[in-house]
């Protein structure tokens, strides 16, 4: 069966990109942008520099700032609206993946009309919407460069997993600059989002020959520039690194799916709102440590191509050293668990059976090497709880010491 690749028809790597924005809008032909980006930006003039840009190239533009962390149908709607009544024919959206997601989202409902829910994967979007160019401002989601969006329904509080080649943006301005002032831990959790989506894409079962070459590079970079990116915020080598490689990783995962930690993650996100790239952080050595066995050489791969294993390791030896030193990361980004985060633990418990219904109606876990049961996924939730928690591959099913 052939893979279909969806990446976006132009894209500028490189520090000061983000000064080609209006020229790049001119070339698409753009007569009206709505900038889309969140109040953070838009009081900190990123977004008002990127309107001045536009204008002295010719076009008019108007900022919708609104966004909010995890975008909801609400907000998408005012979205719509704005883009509707300013007779916008085109996005930009500037952030995070929220705002990225949220301009996706606008453009979608601005072409086919009704509800983000109503396109809920799996259901199919008939109509791309209009030109929309990405600017990243985290190292990252990749939401630049995918074909999905995550809405949050405003009525049942479900993160919605959207997913369509027409949500893919038309160009992304990948500029590492723009990543030069942002605090440690969302470094950290952006970039470990980054190393999920690498590995995911790796053992998805809908990996191919073209995410992997990806994935691949994504990973060993991401491995080695993300620590330094923390530590030393100004460093403008591992910063240029990390952006490239959590943009490829978006391509390699667009093109090939995320897998059960993402699964898993959304309804977390959701329920308890913690921050995507930390949810992510919370669940990856766990699962893992669970999925290992079904596919050792994939892991194995991902362990020496992140120098974690060498050459010569066996498959197994490999693989068990990548869930090691996943483990260790965590400690050394200080990735807290959920108690740690301050969820309740009543609530979290008595949410498990919901999250591991959400998390397999998403679609994500059927990627996964190992296809996990509902029972399957209440255990590792419950095996991520606390700090102390720690999940090794076995062959009957998950196993905890906690
Ligand atoms: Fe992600």
């Amino acid at each position: 069966m052939s893979a279909e690749i969806r990446i976006p028809s132009i894209l500028k790597i490189g520090g000061g990109a983000f000064g080609e924005a209006g020229a790049l809008l001119a070339q698409l032909n753009c007569k009206r942008p709505l900038i889309v980006t969140d109040p953070f930006l838009k009081k900190q003039g990123l977004a008002d520099r990127l309107l001045k840009q536009i204008e002295d190239a010719g076009m008019g533009a108007a900022i919708f700032h609104d966004t909010v962390a995890d975008p909801t149908s609400t907000v998408i709607e005012a979205g719509v609206h704005v883009f509707h009544e300013g007779g916008h024919d085109s996005l930009v959206s500037l952030g995070g993946g929220s705002p990225m997601d949220t301009a996706k989202a606008i453009g979608m409902l601005a072409a086919n009309g009704g509800k983000a829910r109503d396109y809920k994967a799996p259901r199919t979007i008939p109509l791309a919407g209009p030109q929309h160019v990405a600017i990243p401002t985290t190292a990252g989601t990749g939401s630049e460069v995918t074909r999905f969006t995550v809405v949050t329904d405003a009525e049942t509080d479900e993160k919605m997993l959207i997913a369509g080649g027409v949500l893919t943006p038309t160009a992304a301005l990948v500029d590492y600059e723009l990543t030069l002032s942002m605090p440690a831990r969302l470094t950290a959790d952006t970039g470990t989002d980054s190393l999920t989506h690498a590995i995911e894409s790796y053992v998805s079962r809908k990996a191919n020959a073209f995410s992997d070459a990806l994935a691949l590079t994504a990973m060993r970079v991401i491995w080695r520039a993300l620590p330094t990116c923390v530590r030393e915020p100004g460093n403008r080598q591992a910063r240029e690194a990390m952006m490239l490689a959590a943009t490829q990783a978006g391509m390699a995962f667009s093109n090939a799916s995320v897998a059960l930690v993402h699964g898993m993650s959304r309804p977390i996100g959701a329920h308890f709102h913690v921050p995507h790239g930390l949810s992510n952080a919370m669940l990856l050595p766990a699962v893992t440590a669970f999925s290992v066995g079904a596919a050792a050489e994939r892991y194995a791969d991902c362990a020496r191509t992140m120098g974690i294993a060498v050459a010569d390791d066996p498959t197994n030896k490999a693989a068990d050293l990548l869930v090691e030193a996943l483990y260790r990361r965590n400690a050394e980004l200080e990735v807290p668990t959920p108690k740690q985060y301050g969820i309740a633990e009543e609530q979290y418990f008595a949410k498990i059976p919901l999250m591991a219904q959400q998390a397999l109606a998403s679609g994500s876990p059927q990627n996964n090497p190992r296809v996990p049961t509902a029972q399957e996924i209440e255990a590792l939730y419950s095996a991520c709880w606390s700090a102390s928690a720690r999940v090794r591959p076995t062959a009957g099913g998950v196993r905890s010491t906690r």
